[in-house]
């Protein structure tokens, strides 16, 4: 019986049936899935599975097997930058050592964790990083001598200043610059602190970082 639900399924596809009523539906299945299948305990509540606008239209196109439409990618472009907030004190550096050690750390936000204890970047989870942590995952680009490609020599100086904006912009909220990111939006979601940001802007950008060696 399963089989033929999935050869109908995949007949269907392969025909080009209305694939987004299709995805629509399929979308929708999921949630009620998902819904009936979870339970909030501790912090980890329902409004888990609330998707924003973003998450909507961006999952809504991967599931047609398409990418988003152009002017969706161009709105969530638009209004994830305005969700970016600067450096309230003007700093955007701290300490590259602390970063490394938040770039290791996945830990928070799961159910068992004390609710608004401070949370790890989790970020050798998707990133090559420091040239000496051989474990990572490879969903984003390297990041070693992340700083140093982009020929930046002294962290305070006008001409790092784009650069610096950006990563600070990226990490806040990445989908200010590619609409569909998988990457998470550590600072719009309030994963990471500004001062947690700045450690890992350190580790990124710092020529005396390990990463830049
Ligand atoms: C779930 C996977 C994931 C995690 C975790 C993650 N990233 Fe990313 N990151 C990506 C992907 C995918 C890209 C490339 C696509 C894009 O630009 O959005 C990216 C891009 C970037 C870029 C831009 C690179 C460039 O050349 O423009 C920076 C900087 C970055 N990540 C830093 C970090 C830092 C620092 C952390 C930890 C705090 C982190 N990322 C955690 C997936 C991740």
């Amino acid at each position: 019986m399963k089989k033929t639900i999935s050869t109908a399924l995949a007949c269907m596809s392969a025909l080009g049936l209305p694939g987004i009523l299709q995805a629509e539906s399929a979308d929708a299945a999921l949630q009620k899935t998902l819904t009936a299948s979870f339970r909030a305990e501790g912090q980890a509540g329902m409004d888990r599975l609330v998707q924003d606008e973003a998450n909507r239209l961006c999952s809504q196109a991967d599931a047609s097997g398409k990418t988003v439409r152009d002017e969706d990618a161009a709105h969530i472009r638009q209004s994830s930058f305005k969700t970016i907030a600067w450096p309230t004190d003007g700093q955007f550096f701290g300490d590259f050592k602390l970063g490394e050690k938040l770039a290791q750390d996945g830990r928070g936000k799961t159910w068992s964790d004390k609710p608004g204890s401070e949370n790890g970047g989790n970020c050798y989870n998707c990133h090559q990083i420091s040239q000496s942590e051989i474990s990572y995952g490879t969903l984003g680009p390297s990041l070693y001598n992340y700083g140093k490609l982009r020929g930046v020599s002294d962290i305070n100086s006008a001409t790092a200043k784009p650069i610096v904006e950006y990563t600070w912009g990226k990490l806040w909220n990445p989908r200010a610059f590619n609409a569909c990111s998988s990457m998470p939006r550590f600072g719009h979601n309030s994963l990471l602190t500004q001062a947690q940001l700045k450690h890992l802007m350190s580790l990124l950008l710092d020529p005396q970082s390990p990463v830049n060696q």
